[in-house]
């Protein structure tokens, strides 16, 4: 067989062919990405009651087995992912450490709206594929390690776009939008420019496991927005319903997946007790309101955002 290659000088051939193949992968717009052929299983996990729990399909539901979170926030392993080499590997280890430290759920951003480097979406609707399949890198990564994660869907912040880069959007295209950041909660083009973009995630097809992010059960949950605050007056019931919406539509979509708000937590005006333990005054105001949010038929669980230093200003800690 080797001699007939030879005699037939295939040799050369075969050369020339690996080298093409090599020269596609390293200098073609793709960074290496070989397929994924196997991933080990993993449940999907849910809540009842006060508890989550990993869903196995095959057991009774009294044995099904309670799921502990330790947890952390990475927002940056998505924009890390986009290019192969050693910001990659930044991503690898992150998710490696984590796992052996005995972590078993990370929050980052599946989002990075406007015109920055590295945007994922770069105008409604329209992505970029190389930073899709940076995302599709970390969801293999971190199934990989048995991490799951959260993904948040928005910021509320203008850092990687955020509600004002949806705003602008709306104003570049010729709608009537008041330039108050607020407007990404009310007006009717905002709220589908969200409702598509969320509905591309959601039906994404991960180009390195073939599988898709609605039936991907290392994604513990779906985050509407990072910190959301609507502080015009009166918005509260404005916030209120955008999230009442959304949290309905993600379901509408995906029944597998967790879906939470991403509150910072505060109680807000139509709270009557409680009040006393926001950081501040303002922080009833912001139209946002703990209790009243989280109390959402479709939001399954709630968190806070914890920060410390910032807001217990006159605080001595003491070091022993
Ligand atoms: C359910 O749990 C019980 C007690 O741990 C065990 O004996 C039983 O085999 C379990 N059943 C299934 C289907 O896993
Ligand atoms: C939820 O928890 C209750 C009380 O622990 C238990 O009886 C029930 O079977 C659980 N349901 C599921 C779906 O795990
Ligand atoms: C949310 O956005 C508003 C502007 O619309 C901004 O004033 C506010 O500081 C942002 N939230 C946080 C947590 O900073
Ligand atoms: C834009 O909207 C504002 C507030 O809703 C309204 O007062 C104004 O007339 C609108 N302008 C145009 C050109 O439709
Ligand atoms: C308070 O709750 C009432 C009844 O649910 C609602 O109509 C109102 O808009 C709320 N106000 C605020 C500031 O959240
Ligand atoms: C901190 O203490 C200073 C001086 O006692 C006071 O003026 C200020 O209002 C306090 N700030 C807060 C956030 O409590």
């Amino acid at each position: 067989m080797a001699s007939d290659w030879r005699d037939k000088k295939l040799y050369p051939l075969l050369g020339i062919l690996l080298l093409s193949i090599f020269l596609y992968f390293n200098l073609g717009s793709n960074p290496i990405t070989f397929p994924i052929l196997w991933q080990s299983h993993m449940g999907f996990v849910s809540a009842n009651s006060t508890h989550f729990i990993i869903v196995n399909p095959r057991a009774p539901l009294e044995n099904q087995s309670t799921f502990y979170i330790n947890g952390w926030n990475s927002y940056w392993l998505m924009q890390e992912s986009v290019w192969a080499g050693p910001s990659r590997s930044r991503v690898s280890k992150m998710l490696k450490k984590g796992a052996e430290m005995g972590l078993t759920v990370c929050r980052t951003w599946a989002f990075n709206d406007g015109v920055g480097p590295n945007a994922l979406q770069i105008s409604p609707g329209v992505f970029n594929e190389r930073v899709f399949r940076g995302l599709d890198y970390v969801i293999v990564e971190a199934r990989k390690r048995g991490i799951r994660l959260i993904l948040s869907l928005v910021n509320n912040l203008s850092n990687f776009g955020g509600k004002a880069q949806y705003v602008r959007w709306a104003q570049e295209a010729g709608h009537n939008v008041s330039s108050s950041t607020d407007s990404f909660f009310s007006h009717p083009m905002i709220k589908d420019y969200y409702k598509a973009y969320v509905k591309a995630i959601l039906s994404r097809k991960n180009s390195l496991s073939g599988v898709k992010y609605a039936d991907e059960p290392a994604i513990f949950a779906w985050e509407l927005m990072n910190e959301p605050r609507c502080s015009s007056s009166s918005s509260a019931p404005i916030l209120q319903a955008w999230l009442n919406e959304m949290a309905a539509f993600v379901k509408s979509l995906d029944q597998k997946h967790l879906v939470t708000v991403g509150l910072e937590g505060f109680y807000g005006l139509n709270t009557t007790k409680g009040l006393e333990v926001n950081p501040g005054e303002w922080a009833a105001s912001l139209g946002s309101d703990f209790i009243q949010n989280s109390a959402i038929e479709n939001i399954d669980f709630a968190s806070i955002h914890a920060y410390p230093d910032s807001w217990l200003l006159n605080f001595t800690f003491c070091m022993i």
